[in-house]
């Protein structure tokens, strides 16, 4: 059974040994901070296992939240598949190369002194004991770190070792670990790190144990020892259901949940969230050019392919941001379609009509089926459940400014698109820099409970995305914003620290190797035909398929152009 007391094992687990019939489990001493694995050519594998199994231990015995893995590895293939599961859950972050460690590295030193600083005391002297005497608690930190990939240029060895030396007590447990040779490198990271903790060398696939690693080192040479080798598979199953039934067992439930980043001091991970129990439907962000909200975006639509099929959500994406930055998503499961075709606002109305029109679909469905929304025709239709879809749009001042006619066609798709949202699990996303200069409806903004903003300069910009008075979003910092979700009220803003890029294209690679055929959508790209044309020699060479559809395809084309017309529009 899993402790539940919150505090950190005493011993860390790494083995058997083999007394004929009886098992003797071997531990660390968890107080040395941390222990380094080092091994031969032959022997990569096995460490490889031995730690990926430490690490899962630990999550086993600790209550599911209490640990996270920040990794420190830029070799090219992945160590650690079953860890890397939890990178959905924000339970295993990697920095995966120099600028990214640099920044984790930034970001655990700061934890740790805020910890002595401010968490830790004469009573609690440690985080564990912290975390056993507190209503609050702290995360316990698991660093792996590959002794070849920790910040060396740009972060002094004097930092590095004052880290170190305190990293237990502020929550932090170390395995490091590389080849042999590394005990020859003159790079100062290392050399702390190999001085700072003892050393577990395996030599032809066999643990060799010194009195330095484990007291009692010259008793135990007289048994075998097989390191610690569970069912992996078992442990990250068991794992990933304790941690979704915690999030049903809170009765209504968000059909979305992703972490997009921390509160200020560190301790509470904060979630973009949207559905019945935190009553979002739809999302603004705003933020200064260059805060983040690109970054944000990608964060959430990456997460979703991690954590979602497509009979869960689909995307719809739109860019107006010289139409590029969406592309990375072209191999995304759950993208349904992306736009990038940031000139032609006839198109842009034609996508927002399409998806207008999956709702009077939906309606058809419901009308048939009996019911009044998506949550009570879902749970009739259990085995094909109706999946909620996304819009989102980047820079989405481009239709709320200009010609008033299109403003006005933008706003009216919009709106009952907005009203409806909830009983047809259809909803929206919207960024922009700020709202200055745009036409945004009062109305439309109404519809919209969650709103975030990184950075602002104007008070009035500030204003206009959240309520009057509310201008906290011109005292943020870098990659910080403020996460609403009451419409703005001043009362509800929550500071949240967002997290670093994600890989995207290994991410979508992962998933999509372990995602069933059936549930991943190729996603129709719509854009002008000069970047087709040049996408199509790209997407050749890099083999991907990728359906095409003419911005102006369908016979929706006819219809929209006599509706603009109409409108008085010239085309
Ligand atoms: N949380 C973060 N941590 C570290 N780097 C970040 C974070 N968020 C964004 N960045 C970096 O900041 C730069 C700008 O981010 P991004 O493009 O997302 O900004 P933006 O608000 O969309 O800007 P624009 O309005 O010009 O489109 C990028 O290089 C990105 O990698
Ligand atoms: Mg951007």
């Amino acid at each position: 059974m899993p402790i539940q007391n919150h505090a950190f094992p005493w011993g860390i687990y790494i083995g058997d040994l083999i007394d004929n019939n009886d098992n003797m489990p071997l531990c660390l001493d968890s107080k040395q901070g941390g222990f380094c694995v080092l091994f031969d050519d032959e022997s990569e594998v096995t460490a490889n296992t031995f730690i990926e199994n430490v690490a899962l231990k630990l999550f086993e015995v600790l209550p599911m939240g209490d640990m996270l893995v920040d990794i420190f590895d830029f070799s090219h293939k992945k160590r650690f598949m079953h860890l890397s599961s939890l990178q959905s859950q924000k339970l295993y972050n990697i920095a995966f190369n120099q600028n990214n460690a640099t920044t984790k590295f930034n970001k655990i030193e700061e934890i740790a002194l805020e910890r002595h600083h401010n968490t830790l005391s004469f009573e609690t002297p440690t985080i564990s004991e912290y975390n056993q005497k507190s209503k609050f608690k702290e995360q316990y930190h698991l660093l792996l770190i590959n002794l070849d990939s920790f910040p060396d240029e740009t972060t002094s060895k004097k930092r590095i070792k004052n880290f170190f030396d305190s990293a237990y007590e502020a929550g932090f447990y170390t395995i490091a670990f590389g080849s042999q040779d590394i005990l020859e490198s003159e790079v100062n990271a290392t050399q702390v790190i190999l001085n700072q903790f003892v050393h577990l060398s395996i030599k032809n696939n066999t643990f060799k144990f010194t009195k330095e690693l484990i007291e009692f080192a010259d008793i135990i040479k007289k048994y075998d020892f097989e390191y610690v080798n569970d069912n992996k598979d078992k442990i990250i199953q068991s794992l990933l259901a304790q941690l979704e039934k915690e999030e049903n067992n809170s009765g209504e439930k968000d059909f979305l949940s992703i972490p997009i980043g921390t509160s200020k001091n560190g301790r509470e991970i904060i979630n973009f969230t949207m559905g019945d129990k935190s009553t979002n439907l739809h999302a603004f962000i705003t933020g200064v050019t260059g805060s983040g909200k690109t970054t944000l975006l990608n964060n959430i639509i990456t997460g979703i392919a991690q954590k979602y099929s497509s009979q869960e959500i689909q995307l719809y994406l739109m860019d107006y941001k010289d139409g590029v930055e969406f592309q990375v998503f072209k191999n995304h499961p759950n993208c349904k379609k992306i736009f990038l075709d940031n000139e032609d606002l006839s198109a842009s109305i034609s996508l927002l009509e399409e998806f207008r029109d999956t709702m009077k679909t939906r309606a058809k469905f419901f009308k048939e089926q009996g019911v009044s929304n998506i949550t009570a025709y879902n749970k009739l239709n259990t085995q094909k459940p109706m999946p909620r879809i996304i819009l989102i749009i980047d820079e989405v001042h481009k239709l709320f400014v200009g010609d008033y006619n299109y403003v006005d066609k933008f706003s009216s798709i919009l709106k009952p698109l907005m009203r409806q949202g909830r009983s047809y699990g259809v909803h929206i996303i919207l960024s922009t820099q700020s709202l200055a200069g745009t036409q945004i409806d009062r109305e439309l903004m109404g519809q919209i409970t969650l709103r975030i903003s990184y950075k602002l300069t104007d008070p009035s910009d500030s204003e206009s995305i959240f309520t009057y008075g509310n201008i906290e979003a011109l005292n943020l910092e870098k990659y910080e914003l403020i996460y609403n979700n009451n419409a703005g009220n001043k009362k509800d803003n929550v500071l949240c620290r967002v997290n670093s890029p994600v890989d995207i294209n290994s991410v979508l690679e992962d998933v999509l190797f372990m995602r069933e055929e059936a549930l991943i959508l190729k996603p129709v790209i719509v854009q002008s035909e000069e970047d087709r044309e040049e996408d199509v020699i790209n997407i050749k060479e890099e083999k991907l398929e990728v359906h095409y559809e003419s911005k102006y395809s369908t016979s929706l084309e006819d219809e929209n152009l006599k509706k603009l017309e109409a409108m008085g529009i010239k085309v």
